[in-house]
């Protein structure tokens, strides 16, 4: 299988590139070009295509002939990134291709999710302090969801909770809410996260789903998952 990474070269995006190596994957990462030396590590192993992932040329150039394409979606700064990015892999993706992107709680698909107050009250705080410095485009990332929920791409959208780093705990589990029991802990770790994204690749079942994940071994996971 031949897969894309687009955003490799972040945290979450060289756990993927790691996971999706240990799966015998062909990788090809695409990353700002300022970042293509944190890919060190991985070189002769992976093609790197650098160039801003809201750069169109890039993303087609990068999707080519790919199986899979794993998107980071990020809410940095005021170019309208995230949507940009998403749209770009909505266009030049391959008929059929698996697409699966990453981004935070706060994305809603229907509405039904019930928000922790601390989210909600973070999110105020952002809202307001990026009103001054806008470093930080909320509304993008939910722009650049809106955008994939309404395509027939056969897409997942992996919701993340709080991140941690730390070794693998296993996959983590999920569930359609965010403010259903399982997710309580609000807490994964980030190389557990990739590993979702990665695993979804090959699991139809997450295909039109927005799962909202936390970590299998935080307690609301293990106190749900004793109850059977
Ligand atoms: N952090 C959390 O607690 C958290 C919680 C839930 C969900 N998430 C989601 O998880 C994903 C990755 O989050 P992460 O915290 O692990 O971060 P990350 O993997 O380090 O990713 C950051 C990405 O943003 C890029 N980036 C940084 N500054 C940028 C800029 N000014 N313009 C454009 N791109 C820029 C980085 O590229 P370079 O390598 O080129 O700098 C990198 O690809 C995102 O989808 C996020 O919404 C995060």
């Amino acid at each position: 299988m031949k897969i894309c990474i687009i955003g490799a070269s972040g945290k979450l995006g060289q756990y993927m590139v790691q996971h999706a190596l240990d799966r015998g994957y062909e990788v090809v990462g695409v990353c700002r070009e300022r970042s293509v030396g944190k890919l060190d590590a991985f070189k002769g192993r992976i093609t790197i295509i650098p160039g801003d992932t809201n750069d169109r040329a890039v993303i087609q150039k990068a999707v080519a002939g790919c199986d899979g394409v794993l998107t980071v979606l990020v809410p940095w700064g005021n170019q309208h990134y995230s949507t940009g990015t998403a749209q770009a892999v909505l266009d030049y993706a391959q008929p059929g291709a698996r697409l699966i992107f990453s981004c935070g709680w706060h994305i809603t698909r229907d509405g039904k999710d019930v928000f922790p107050p601390a989210l909600k009250r973070d999110e105020k705080i952002a809202r307001w302090i990026t009103r001054i410095v806008p470093f930080i485009d909320l509304d993008d990332q939910i722009e650049a969801c809106r955008r994939i929920f309404a395509s027939d791409t056969r897409w997942t959208v992996v919701r993340g909770s709080d991140l941690e780093e730390g070794a693998s705990q296993g996959l983590p589990v999920w569930s359609r809410h965010v403010g259903d029991p399982i997710l309580a802990s609000n807490m994964t770790r980030r190389v557990d996260y990739a590993l979702f994204m990665v695993a979804a690749l090959e699991n139809d079942a997450l295909v039109h789903e927005a799962p909202a994940i936390v970590g299998c071994q935080t307690p609301s996971a293990r106190a749900i998952q004793a109850k059977g």
